[in-house]
């Protein structure tokens, strides 16, 4: 039987349930075919980590109408690609299609709407899965594809230092931390920051000189202008951690990062690519899987 054609349009409010579950579909289907036996087996979203996905992608509809599509046939949503832009940067935010109807052409026709919100930027960025199909797409458009690595575990306090000069953000950091942003990416985190705070606590330095959202589960931002402080911002997350902690999406630029998760007994695996055009890896800068 011949499957029908994809239509691609702009995502609307309403479509973002819908869309979040072929998104769950897309990423489990990709975690059981890739997540070798010596990690824990692949679960599916929690409802907790789903609210959240439909918040921020709401929240990215109203903000970046131009960038957030989705495909669709007769019999409902296939697939989806959400992006924003902001100042100089675009940022590719979800990407997925249904497992049953991939490797058809949907993906690139998905990527290539989401990109015409990308016109007048001169940097881009995507936290790539390691899905073949995604990185073809994504070197295809043209993007350096950069390995990350992922460190976990639980942090041995023993081998903490202690660390001075960090406090609680507020609202007014926010000048300052955007010009960090613009720094490293080439443009403020704007409303974005409204998502972040819900992953972690802002935590700024004293003098400045950088910012992370921290959870007592792992660090979801961190921006900082030199490595000393990155350094002393990270170790202030890790200070923080309960249970299994996470630090995601190190760069080879970001070594200081390996380093301090190493040191504080966390084990390092491999774990997806950092695709940028028109612009290094960000350091020192662990970005936000989504948001980056
Ligand atoms: C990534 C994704 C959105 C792409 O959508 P898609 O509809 O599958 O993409 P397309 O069919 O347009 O393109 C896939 C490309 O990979 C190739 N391909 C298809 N199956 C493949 C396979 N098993 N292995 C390697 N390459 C494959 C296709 O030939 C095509 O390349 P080409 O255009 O150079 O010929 C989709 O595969 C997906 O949802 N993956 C799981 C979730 C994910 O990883 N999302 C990306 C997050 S960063």
């Amino acid at each position: 039987m011949q499957t029908a054609p994809a239509r691609i349009r702009p995502m609307r409010a309403a479509d973002v349930p819908a869309a979040e579950r072929v998104c769950d579909d897309a990423f489990y289907a990709l975690d059981l075919a890739t997540t070798p036996p010596s990690l824990p087996a692949p679960s599916r979203r929690t409802p907790e980590r789903s609210a959240t996905w439909i918040t921020r992608t709401t929240r990215l509809v109203e903000s970046d109408p131009g960038g957030t599509w989705v495909a669709e046939d007769e019999n409902g949503l296939l697939g989806l690609a959400t992006s924003l832009r902001r100042e100089d940067v675009w940022c590719l935010a979800s990407y997925a299609v249904a497992p049953g109807r991939q490797g058809a052409g949907i993906g690139a026709a998905l990527l290539a709407a989401a990109l015409t919100h990308a016109e007048g930027c001169s940097r881009r960025m995507v936290s790539a899965s390691t899905d073949p199909r995604a990185l073809r797409r994504y070197h295809r458009a043209g993007f350096a594809l950069h390995p990350q690595v992922h460190l976990s575990g639980e942090v041995d306090r023993d081998r903490l230092p202690r660390v001075a000069g960090v406090r609680p953000g507020t609202a007014a950091d926010r000048p300052w931390m955007d010009d960090v942003d613009r720094h490293h990416r080439g443009g403020a985190h704007a409303g974005d920051h409204v998502s972040l705070a819900e992953r972690g606590d802002l935590v700024v330095l004293d003098d400045r000189g950088g910012y992370a959202y921290a959870s007592p589960g792992g660090v979801a931002l961190l921006a900082a202008t030199d490595v000393d402080r990155a350094r002393t911002l990270l170790l202030a997350c890790l200070a923080g951690a309960e249970g299994t902690f996470e630090i995601g999406h190190v760069t080879d630029a970001n070594q200081w990062a390996v380093r301090v998760g190493l040191d504080a007994g966390l084990a390092p695996y491999q774990s997806g690519f950092l695709g940028v055009a028109g612009m290094a890896p960000p350091s020192p800068y662990l970005h936000d899987g989504a948001l980056l």
